[in-house]
């Protein structure tokens, strides 16, 4: 009776002073248990006369253990009171619930196919280089063999600027083969580098399609290149990058700097995709650049990144690449 009593208080006590909200409900609170006239502590300290002689040791023990409980309750609940916290202290900080997760940023998708390819060249001794943006019609067509009158330039004839280098206007690269051209200018062979970069060209923008995308460049100038070389290295390229085997087909066509040349094209998953072009070094380039073609030979080949980007992570608008939808991002 007496220990089923003090427990009951004990709760009511502990419940009413943690819902004080303010100093008023405490003092209320206050008198009503800790009253020493007529507060309920008081009421039941008179019953332990009541008890048994044999229980009085018992009793008077948990007796002290709810006063002192019940004090401490209320010394709690004056502090929060007085540091002006309203509401009860179940409405405080719950260390128990999970924190806000950390959201941490990432290279973006295409920043990491770019390092990735630069990561797999580089194990087959290719080096990476970097080429400007913004070139001259040297590098971007007549060194490549693509004179001023010749129908290849029509494609990729545009974003020429209001800057010009003598008479002629500069204008945004519309290949990454700019850069062999800088690399033969500058060096001798043997050569192997790979160039990533930004690339320009009048297309409409649809899944396939952007007027800004990156190409990887790849060149390697060495006595004795064959066209088996280069299906070698885009197929040692295809399946490090892809993983698993990967099946590259040659189809002929036309570029202006590379005799013969051939669109790449590769399978993986049951599936061809037109990857970029590729051919072996055409020998009026050599000689532009002033090498002898009759005694240097290499291959050269141009893949969009967008491409085997969107093939590898099964994306099928390259559209997304440039929307900056962290929805899309995240998933890389
Ligand atoms: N520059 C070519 C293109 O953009 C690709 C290419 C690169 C072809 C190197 C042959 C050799 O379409």
């Amino acid at each position: 009776m007496f220990r089923a009593e003090l427990d009951r208080l004990r709760a009511d006590a502990e419940l009413a002073l943690s819902a004080a909200i303010d100093a008023a409900a405490l003092e209320a609170a206050r008198i009503e248990f800790l009253g020493a006239k007529s507060g309920r502590l008081k009421a039941i300290q008179k019953s332990l006369g009541g008890l048994a002689p044999a229980d009085k040791p018992a009793g008077g023990k948990q007796f002290n253990d709810a006063k002192n409980a019940i004090t401490a309750c209320f010394e709690a609940a004056q502090a929060r009171v007085a540091a002006g916290s309203s509401g009860p202290a179940v409405s405080a900080i719950d260390v128990t619930l999970p924190a806000d997760p950390f959201r941490l940023g990432h290279l973006h998708p295409i920043t990491k196919t770019i390092r990735r390819v630069q990561e797999i060249m580089g194990r087959l001794g290719f080096e990476s280089v970097d080429g400007p943006e913004v070139e001259d019609q040297w590098h971007n067509f007549e060194a490549l063999a693509i004179p001023a009158e010749h129908p290849a330039r029509d494609p990729l004839d545009n974003f020429y600027l209001a800057v010009a280098r003598g008479s002629d206007p500069l204008l945004l690269r519309s290949q990454t083969s700019t850069v062999q051209i800088r690399v033969m200018e500058n060096r001798e062979p043997p050569l192997r580098i790979v160039s990533l970069g930004r690339v320009y060209r009048p297309d409409t923008a649809d899944a396939t399609h952007y007027p800004m995308f990156h190409q990887v460049e790849g060149l390697l100038v060495e006595p004795g290149t064959t066209m088996a070389h280069l299906k070698s290295v885009l197929r040692m390229f295809a399946s490090s990058f892809l993983g698993g085997d990967v099946k590259v087909r040659f189809r002929p066509s036309f570029f202006p700097f590379t005799e013969p040349s051939v669109e790449v094209d590769m399978e993986w998953g049951g599936r061809w995709v037109e990857m970029g072009g590729a051919g072996m070094v055409d020998p009026a380039v050599l000689e532009a650049v002033g090498y002898d073609p009759d005694t240097v030979t290499g291959f050269a080949f141009g893949l969009g990144v967008e491409r085997i980007a969107a093939r590898r992570h099964g994306v099928d608008d390259i559209r997304d690449f440039y929307r900056n939808d962290v929805r899309f991002l995240r998933q890389f």
